[in-house]
């Protein structure tokens, strides 16, 4: 399996709640390494710019509203298959469908305040780490 990057943010909902330790000891726990961090308070307007490809959907405007709507805590994570590694840890988008023992299911309230975000591909993590990080905030340790 290839060693891979990823982007994971803690959205404002899991940020408000105080559980930033259980999300990323889940992280820990199954080989991923937190390589960067960075928490910050996006504006709308970024946060429109972080969800373009999602403009023309019809929750955008909630999606770029929510998202803007605390701090959030961005995080480049590294380990073997972390991409898709992420996403099962993280589990369905609707935390109503979210196999027992993810994060969304423990964590997440509704489709819109669903506690975490992560890559989907890839391609897309190289994106969205730029958007965030620039090389030398990354700190690869094997
Ligand atoms: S995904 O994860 O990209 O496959 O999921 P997708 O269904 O395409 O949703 C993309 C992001 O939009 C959020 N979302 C919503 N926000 C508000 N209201 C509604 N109804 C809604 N549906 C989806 C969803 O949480 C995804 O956010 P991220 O940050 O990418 O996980």
């Amino acid at each position: 399996m290839p060693v891979q990057r990823t982007l994971s943010i803690i959205k404002p909902d899991a940020v408000a709640k105080n559980v930033i330790g259980d999300i990323i000891r889940r992280f820990e726990e199954n080989g991923l390494k937190v390589i960067a961090t960075n928490m910050t308070h996006l504006s709308a307007a970024e946060a429109g710019r972080f969800y373009a490809v999602h403009a023309a959907r019809p929750f955008y405007a909630d999606l770029c509203a929510f998202m803007s709507s605390g701090p959030i805590l961005a995080m480049v994570l590294e380990g073997k298959n972390a991409v898709t590694l992420n996403r099962q840890l993280m589990g369905a988008t609707n935390p109503k469908e979210a196999d027992a023992g993810t994060i969304r299911a423990d964590h997440a309230d509704s489709i819109d305040a669903n506690a975490v975000h992560g890559s989907d591909s890839e391609e897309n993590a190289v994106i969205e780490i730029n958007f965030f990080f620039s090389d030398l905030d990354l700190h690869s340790r094997g």
